[in-house]
């Protein structure tokens, strides 16, 4: 029988077998390990000293007042929740972008949510997408289930931990009018590098020199150098170019990620031009989730609206930032060759080790961390560093 005719009577019949996601998958690994002694620095999610991820304060006292004052569950639209996408500009943006009608916004499910409207949108631009590695493993992914055309170039070596800006800029020559780059906003996921100012500053005359789109992907702004310094290159950035899109997450900076609480920004030469950006996104959303979900949306804008409740979730940011620094310090002091890890900024850096280590320290030591040697350095502890450092020392 063809494979067509098999097709026909089996529907299913032509889906191959897929991997687990290898990042999700050191979930169910970790949770199925019975050893007391293990350690999770697997997917990047917060953790306080005793190792949970409570809600923030801020967060609990904006869902009580959901509770009690919430009044329809009714439909927003395909456009979510606007005052929440306003409350952000300033957040993300500063004055005088935030107040611009160049710059418009739209609610998504989560960071990855953006992210998919991005890609579709440049499917319909025709652009090609430029992505330094190593990167997070879903965005290649994202762009390329949207038919997008991805060109990987080299942003950071694990093995110097340093980012390879002169390679970079090499690479992106090759960069066509209206082609797209893919930057990390602040907090590289998995690197944890940064440009500095200078480099920043290249790369925003070069993008404007050549025409080209740049893509923020601002996941973790507050869990590096604070809420302010964390945006400073996004800002500089859209001072300078004429059009950019913006994928925007609260999930880790509120501690929502369940509730997936996103949006996309575009930035346009005119106003309306981001009229017509903004009618094609929503035309996309429309068809993909019809319209984001709510809640955590409605969580955001209830703490951004009050004076009150925005100062707690600030000082529990910074408490969170203040963490991940302390704990770097501490991982950087363990080793030398984990020195440059002291200033590295967010909540991930890369180990320079092999997959076959990395597999491993799990199996031997039940040390948990993505398949890169990216670890989650707020699931490092006073108590846990010394015993990564004791395992490491036969690879470092
Ligand atoms: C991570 O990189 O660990 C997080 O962004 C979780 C995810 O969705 O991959």
């Amino acid at each position: 029988m063809t494979d067509a005719a098999t097709a026909q009577r089996d529907p299913f019949a032509a889906l191959k077998d897929q991997p687990a996601d290898g990042l999700l998958a050191l979930i169910g690994m970790y949770r199925n390990d019975p050893r007391t002694s293990k350690i999770d620095l697997g997917v990047g999610v917060y953790r306080n000293a005793d190792g949970a991820t409570p809600v923030m304060a801020a967060v609990k006292a904006a869902e009580q007042r959901l509770l009690t004052e919430q009044t329809s569950k009714s439909y927003l639209g395909p456009e979510g929740d606007p005052v929440y996408v306003e409350l952000l500009k300033p957040l993300a943006f500063g004055e005088p972008l935030a107040a611009s009608k160049r710059l418009i916004g739209v609610q998504t499910p989560g960071g990855t949510g953006a992210l998919k409207l991005i890609a579709e949108l440049l499917k319909l631009t025709g652009s090609r997408v430029f992505v330094g590695t190593p990167t997070w493993p879903n965005h290649g992914p994202i762009f390329k289930s949207a038919g997008v055309e991805v060109i990987e170039h080299p942003f950071f070596d694990k093995a110097t931990q340093t980012v390879l800006f002169d390679e970079m800029m090499a690479a992106l020559k090759a960069a066509r009018a209206g082609d797209a780059v893919l930057l990390h906003g602040c907090c590289h996921n998995p690197a944890g590098a940064e440009f500095t100012e200078a480099q920043w500053q290249i790369l925003s005359d070069f993008i404007v020199e050549r025409g080209l789109l740049p893509i923020i992907d601002l996941a973790y702004q507050g869990l590096g150098n604070g809420l302010e310094d964390d945006a400073k290159a996004t800002r500089t950035l859209l001072a300078a170019v004429p059009n950019a899109l913006i994928a925007y997450s609260c999930d880790k900076n509120f501690g929502l990620y369940r509730e997936r609480v996103g949006a996309i920004y575009a930035l346009a030469e005119t106003e309306a031009l981001a009229q017509r950006v903004l009618g094609n996104i929503l035309v996309i959303a429309r068809t993909h989730w019809s319209m984001p979900p709510d809640h955590g949306g409605a969580i955001v804008r209830n703490i951004l609206q009050d004076a009150e409740l925005t100062q707690i979730w600030k000082d529990e940011l910074a408490e969170t930032q203040g963490r991940l620094v302390e704990l770097r310090m501490l991982l950087a002091a363990a080793h030398p060759r984990l020195a440059p890890m002291a200033a590295q900024t967010g909540m991930f850096s890369l180990l320079p080790l092999s997959p076959d280590q990395v597999t491993a320290l799990r199996e031997d030591n039940g040390i948990y961390m993505a398949g890169s040697g990216r670890i989650n350095i707020a699931g490092l502890t006073i108590e846990n560093i010394p015993v990564l450092s004791a395992a490491l020392s036969r690879y470092l």
